[in-house]
């Protein structure tokens, strides 16, 4: 099982002993299917080479805040934005006080202030400096804030003494990191969650569909399966691996999608993030449809409507809490809002996929949730992965509150 398969890894390496399991660590979060990029500090460079982590990661490593050329590749917004979860391992009492006191003067603590994504630290240190109260401060302030501690373990030390403040072993490390995703939110509920394009046969060759990749759906399913749920991913042809603990039902058209859905119904939420084709040919041509010099340059297909699947369950006696997505290229809001009302939904994801850097097959998006109040929720531009786990914690405390 690949528990951290796809999650976006900023490992911050701080100066000290410790940093030497950092190149495992790198290795263990690359095992469990993590992308790994390496901030490190000036003294963790003093400690381990960052060719050394360069090497183990595969990407060049992050080192100064002021370096015109690594802030053309990945600026340090742009690294703080790819972050599914920025995991400092060693944490020095050093830079535990200057992350409580919220200084930005290098690349990583600057990096730990811009980034949206959870953060964690792995101290390590001298047991004396471990238990003085100025580092025992500094970790109440900074579990207060949100940040989370993976140990320190106690045992002995490099400088000889015994004692709480060794850095936890690296595949310690990469289990905590992938329970950072494990919220529970939705223990014990069946999500069925809709993704990709659909498809509508012309004839045998020939089909009618869109620039739906299913990456937004798919990452929905992984986080609802993170959050404890039981998931449903009915999907459209994508080329996505399954994400773990999820069911995976394959289908081509809106019908089969329709009967998938049916098939797989009763459950407690219902998220339709597929493109499903609104319009079908009205007869599939058995054969290779020919040129036909009698209709000249054109060809009529005749279209007839298909079914809608998220008003077709919203309308069911047993109709789950149902979350639709809205895929618009201008009145973004208004068209959304319409269609929560017409298809009788609880909540609409309103995406803007005039936009290529959001929307279809894209890897980052931006949405707008409306509810039945019309209040807008704004989700700023993000990984899809990102997006999808806020979207889940979002739609878990509405369901709570229906
Ligand atoms: O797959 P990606 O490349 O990651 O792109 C993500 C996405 C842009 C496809 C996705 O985020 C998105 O916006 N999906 C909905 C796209 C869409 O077709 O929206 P719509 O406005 O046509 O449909 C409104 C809602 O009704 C959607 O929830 C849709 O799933 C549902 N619907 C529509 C038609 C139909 N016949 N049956 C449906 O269930």
């Amino acid at each position: 099982m690949q528990r951290l398969y796809r999650k976006r890894i900023v490992l911050g390496v701080g100066g000290g002993i410790a940093a030497y399991k950092s190149a495992e660590l790198v290795r263990r979060l690359r095992d469990h299917g993590a992308e790994v990029r390496v901030v490190m500090t000036q003294g963790g460079r003093e400690f381990i080479t960052p060719l050394t982590l360069q090497a183990l990661s595969g990407h060049p490593v992050h080192l100064d805040l002021l370096d015109p050329a690594a802030e053309a590749a990945m600026g340090h917004i742009e690294l703080a934005r790819w972050a599914d979860l920025v995991l400092i391992a060693p944490a020095t009492a050093d830079l535990m006080a200057r992350l409580a006191q919220g200084v930005a003067d290098d690349l990583l603590t600057t990096l730990v202030l811009a980034t949206n994504a959870p953060v964690a630290l792995a101290p390590a240190m001298n047991q004396a400096m471990w238990a003085d109260p100025a580092t025992q401060a500094n970790r109440e302030l900074l579990l207060a804030r949100g940040i989370r501690l993976f140990g320190p373990g106690s045992g002995s030390q490099a400088c000889g003494d015994i004692g709480m403040g060794r850095m936890l072993e690296a595949e310690e490390l990469a289990r905590a990191a992938a329970d950072c995703f494990e919220t529970g939110l939705l223990t014990g509920k069946h999500l069925l969650i809709t993704a990709g394009p659909t498809q509508e046969n012309i004839d045998p060759v020939r089909y009618i569909t869109n620039h739906s990749s299913g990456k937004m759906g798919f990452a929905l399913a992984e986080a609802a399966a993170e959050a404890g749920a039981r998931v449903t991913l009915v999907t459209g042809p994508v080329f996505l691996p399954t994400p773990d603990r999820v069911q995976r039902i394959d289908v081509v058209s809106a019908r089969g999608m329709l009967a998938a859905c049916e098939a797989a119904m009763p459950c407690d939420i219902l998220i339709a993030a597929a493109a499903v084709a609104d319009y079908r040919p009205e007869v599939v041509a058995p054969h290779k449809l020919k040129k036909d010099p009698s209709t000249g340059d054109g060809l009529l297909l005749q279209m007839v409507r298909n079914p809608d699947i998220l008003a077709t369950l919203a309308g069911r006696a047993d109709r789950p809490f149902c979350v639709g997505f809205a895929a618009e290229t201008e009145n973004l809001l208004e068209y959304a809002a319409r269609k929560l009302r017409d298809k009788n939904l609880d909540l609409i994801v309103a995406n803007d996929v005039a936009n290529p850097s959001i929307g279809f097959n894209s890897e980052d998006n931006a949405v707008s949730v409306i509810d039945r109040q019309q209040h807008e929720t704004r989700f700023g531009q993000a990984s899809k992965g990102h997006i999808a786990r806020a979207l889940v914690a979002f739609i878990a405390e509405r369901y709570k509150e229906s």
